[in-house]
């Protein structure tokens, strides 16, 4: 198959908004830019479209989709009802990074839910995800635009190196600002819960509709018997092909560490302005008191790292406040769990 690239460089250039569209209404895949992270989109209400989005990516089967709307009516013919929660953090957050789960209609195909009976719904504010979903005239469904596992792709160029000649086309929107994906918030049960955090931060959740659990499988690995709550937190994730792990501590401690591995092929993902203290080759992943900078270099330098033979990378492990929760919660997975105190 060959993918098309679509560039889109003015907001008036609606040629390419249109192919994309037309190829979503006929049943294909196109990759997408959004606010967070390139999504691979289908359209929502097409069970066969959507289990093509599958097969691209190498998804497991049991991990449900994220639909994405362009106006907030759309909503209503997706969910059997519309709780006051969600009126508040749409009012707050949509469009923009939060996820909301909801019990989910017959509208809604098994593919996209895996199987459960709820839905995961968010409204993306990149203007072109947006158009294009106005576009297609129907929501859609799209997970990250990466082979399933490896880190999720924040340029059109991310998307390309995973699935060129396995999708339709893609749509090249630039970078993505906030760098990783969104929140994911469930109003499933009896308190609203986030499922994993990301470009909303729990405190701002908080703010709007009070009590918010945090799932406790954002900080810890499952058993191999436990059912997450989003199926999705049970793979490991977000990883490049070398062995990740994540080290806690000072820039000297880090650097005695990573001169212990110097030989070994070894990478170190730091903050800005640390490389020439590291002895090994390093990729800096933002400021280490600017937590939106680590989240929008993030899966970018993870990339970067992994580009070369590298067989280990060594990541200073970042602040957890804010949107740091959501830069922690994607290296403790790359890493699998694996955290070194120094
Ligand atoms: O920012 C984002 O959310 C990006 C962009 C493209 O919108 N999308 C994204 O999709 O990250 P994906 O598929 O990579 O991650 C979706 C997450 C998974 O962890 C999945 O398990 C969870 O959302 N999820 C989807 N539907 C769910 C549901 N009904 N109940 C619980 N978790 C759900
Ligand atoms: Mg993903």
């Amino acid at each position: 198959m060959r993918t098309y690239y679509l560039k889109i460089d003015t907001q008036a250039d609606s040629q390419n908004i249109e192919a994309a569209a037309g190829i979503l209404k006929n049943g294909g895949l196109v990759a997408i830019p959004t606010e967070t992270v390139y999504g691979l989109a289908a359209n929502a209400l097409d069970g066969k479209a959507v289990a093509k989005i599958f097969e691209a990516k190498g998804r497991p089967q049991d991990n449900p989709l994220i639909v994405h709307i362009a106006a907030f009516q759309e909503l209503d013919a997706l969910v059997t009802k519309v709780p006051p929660e969600a009126v508040k953090l749409a009012d707050a957050f949509w469009p923009g990074p939060l996820t909301i789960v909801l019990p989910k209609s017959s509208a809604v195909p098994p593919e996209v839910s895996a199987g459960l009976d709820t839905v995961a719904v968010r409204m993306p504010s990149h203007p072109v995800a947006l158009r294009i979903i106005q576009a297609a005239g129907v929501p859609l469904a799209a997970p990250s635009a990466n082979t399933s596992g490896s880190p999720s792709p924040t340029s059109a160029q991310h998307v390309l190196s995973d699935l060129d000649g396995k999708i339709d086309a893609v749509v090249d929107g630039g970078r993505c600002t906030v760098g990783v994906e969104s929140t994911v918030l469930s109003l499933t049960g009896e308190t609203p819960r986030i499922l994993r955090p990301g470009g909303i931060t729990p405190d701002q959740v908080k703010a709007v509709i009070g009590a918010v659990d945090i799932d406790p499988a954002v900080f810890s690995s499952l058993r191999d018997d436990e059912k997450p709550m989003s199926p999705g937190l049970k793979y490991k994730h977000y990883a490049p092909r070398a062995k990740v792990v994540l080290l806690k501590g000072s820039l000297a401690a880090f650097a005695d560490y990573a001169a212990a591995y110097a030989n070994a092929g070894t990478m170190a993902m730091c903050f800005n302005g640390e490389e020439s203290a590291i002895p090994v080759p390093a990729v800096a992943y933002g400021d280490k008191d600017n937590a939106a900078e680590q989240a929008e270099k993030l899966f970018g330098a993870l990339r970067e790292a992994d580009r070369t033979d590298a067989g280990l990378i060594l990541v200073r492990c970042p602040r957890t406040e804010g949107i740091g929760l959501a830069v922690f919660n994607r290296l403790l997975r790359a890493a699998a769990f694996e955290v070194v105190e120094l």
